[in-house]
């Protein structure tokens, strides 16, 4: 039986895209059985429906911070589809401890910067301000703790003379379409040793 894939957005939705061709593979050991987004306008959501996967939007606004409530309605909606994994892939909102903890070993997320260096926000800025010789994207565990449970996956890139952080952001992503696929393969049948490209 194929592991049931749930893939959360809150953007573009790049990897998500790159997840779901990959799964597209008869050979793959998981298939996409939801996206959602946070966001109704997130641009993922339109490719996901072009992919014939189905979508569903939990808006976080009306929720106004209760972030108990926002995380029911995104565990109602996973509910429905009853996936083995969540892969956070662009997914913009912070898990509550209780949400984590309830997916803790079934939960990935990808970040853009080579963890446990540059964990949160603008990885991007930050690396070239430090004078960073390379930079990179890590896929990890989701734990509690943000951007920092088991490293499952890394792919790294040269810091180019001249690079700003939209650059080097593109030139990351591009790895972060290879590496997240790579990882899920190998996520999917148990095996949790790291990818490193
Ligand atoms: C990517 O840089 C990813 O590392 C970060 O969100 C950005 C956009 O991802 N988590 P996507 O194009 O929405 O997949």
């Amino acid at each position: 039986m194929k592991k049931r894939v749930a893939i959360l957005i809150s953007g573009g939705g790049s990897n998500m895209v790159r997840l779901v061709e990959d799964m597209a593979d008869p050979a793959h050991p998981a298939r996409p059985v939801l996206v959602l987004a946070n966001d109704p306008a997130a641009g993922g959501l339109e490719k996901a429906r072009a992919l014939g996967v189905a979508t569903a939007v939990v808006d976080h606004r009306p929720f106004k911070g209760d972030r108990a409530a926002f995380e029911a309605a995104i565990q109602a909606e996973l509910d429905r589809v009853e996936p083995d994994i969540l892969c956070l892939a662009g997914f913009m909102r912070v898990l509550t401890g209780d949400f984590v903890r309830r997916w803790e070993g079934r939960m990935l997320n990808i970040h853009p910067s080579l963890l446990p260096k540059y964990r949160g926000l603008h990885t991007h800025a930050r690396a070239l301000e430090a004078g960073e010789r390379e930079h990179g994207c890590t896929v990890h565990e989701v734990t509690a703790e943000l951007d920092d449970g088991p490293i499952l996956g890394q792919a790294r890139v040269p810091v180019e003379p001249g690079d700003t952080p939209q650059t080097l952001a593109a030139r990351v992503l591009a790895r972060e379409h290879l590496l997240y696929p790579a990882v899920l393969r190998r996520f999917a049948v148990g095996d949790r040793r790291p990818v490193f490209l």
